[in-house]
């Protein structure tokens, strides 16, 4: 295979329809279909409805990014497809259709993991990786910290969150306020008219015993609990609850257990490079704070633009051209989606 290889990407493990063609580092096309507003109504992702969503958005998708990087299919090298973690049905529509291409064009299948693309995007913006570096991935069902050194065959786990997901917290206090779904970026908006210093909510795990012994771990149920019971407090005794000062003091608790950990992360590790990847990296104290925190201790950030962040083909792209260059062994042609696929594992 080429130095340089044309790897077709497909993702569908939630509710974005993602089509992606990357030659070696460089994107040619990236094409992405949502089913958002179809799951909006409902509060929360309807895993049927974005399983049909998928099937019917996928074709479309795939002939426009086809059409926009100006190739043939049979010219691909390699097909990747994200094979976890995600929605069962969602994995399946996407699996089966990077099945059906592989046989028809006789080309080799990955199934990649789609959290670890969240990071191996970051590639086609900001360059190569260096050596090694943390990662750090934040969305609406993932909170992790990663040491990575080859992102294909060199991905160790540190630490993740106990319980809820940074954007998953943000979408619930959304809920508790009454934004429209998904939460996050509301809470955000509103938080950053607030002021930050004039509630104090609990930081998950950030002090005794706890402090150390999950020292790369996240919790935010417990702040997530705090903030229901002072709306609840502040609704009993009759007072106003001034929402933009709320959505702030939450916002500081989340985003300094997040910047704090992967900052010490990086410092324990010897890393001089923080990736960031995921939805939650669209949050706007997250990006000021961790960028302070790391560059106080001279520690570089590279946060892809927002369009790679939420998920996309090119990540599976780009996480597939990694592997291939890797010299793995494509995927075996009876592999399935892996809804809880393991961090440490790149492909199937
Ligand atoms: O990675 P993503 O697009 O989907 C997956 O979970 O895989 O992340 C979506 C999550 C949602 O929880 C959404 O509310 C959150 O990211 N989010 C934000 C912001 N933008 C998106 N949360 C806080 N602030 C934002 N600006
Ligand atoms: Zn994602």
């Amino acid at each position: 295979m080429s130095a340089q290889p044309l790897i077709l990407g497909i993702e569908s493990t939630c509710d974005e329809t993602g089509v992606a063609l990357v030659r070696g580092k460089t994107l040619l096309s990236n094409v992405v279909a949502t089913s958002m507003d179809e799951h909006a109504r409902y509060g929360g992702i309807i895993p049927e409805i974005a399983s049909r969503a998928h099937l019917e958005s996928f074709l479309p998708v795939l002939t426009q990014a086809v059409e926009q990087a100006g190739v043939a299919l049979d010219e691909i090298d390699a097909i990747a497809c994200a094979a976890g973690p995600g929605l069962v049905g969602s994995l399946t529509v996407g699996i089966s259709a990077a099945k059906a291409l592989a046989v028809a064009f006789d080309k080799p299948l990955y199934g990649v993991n789609h959290v670890i693309g969240h990071l191996a995007v970051d590639a086609l913006v900001d360059g190569d990786f260096p050596e090694e570096f943390i990662g750090l991935i934040v969305s609406g069902g993932h909170s992790n910290l990663l040491h990575i050194g080859n992102i294909a065959t060199d991905v160790k786990e540190l630490g993740a969150t106990l319980d809820d997901a940074a954007g998953e917290a943000f979408d619930k206090v959304g809920r508790l306020i009454g934004t429209p779904y998904p939460g996050g970026p509301h809470v955000d908006r509103l938080a950053a008219q607030g002021d930050r210093r004039a509630i104090r909510f609990p930081r998950g795990l950030g002090a005794g015993k706890d402090k150390e012994r999950y020292k790369y771990d996240f919790s935010f149920s417990g702040l997530k609990t705090a903030v229901s019971r002072y709306v609840k407090a502040m609704e009993k005794t009759g007072h106003d609850i001034n929402t933009k000062d709320l959505c702030a003091g939450f916002s500081e608790a989340v985003n300094d257990s997040l910047t704090a950990k992967t900052v010490r992360a990086a410092k324990d590790y010897g890393c001089s490079t923080i990736v960031v990847g995921g939805g939650f990296s669209a949050n706007s104290r997250l990006r000021e704070l961790l960028t302070e925190r790391a560059h106080a201790q001279g520690v570089e950030v590279r946060m892809p633009p927002l369009k790679f962040c939420t998920d996309n083909g090119a990540q599976i792209a780009a996480l597939g051209s990694f592997v291939v260059q890797a010299g793995i062994a494509p995927s075996p042609r009876d592999f399935g989606p892996d809804s809880q696929m393991s961090l440490t594992k790149t492909c199937m």
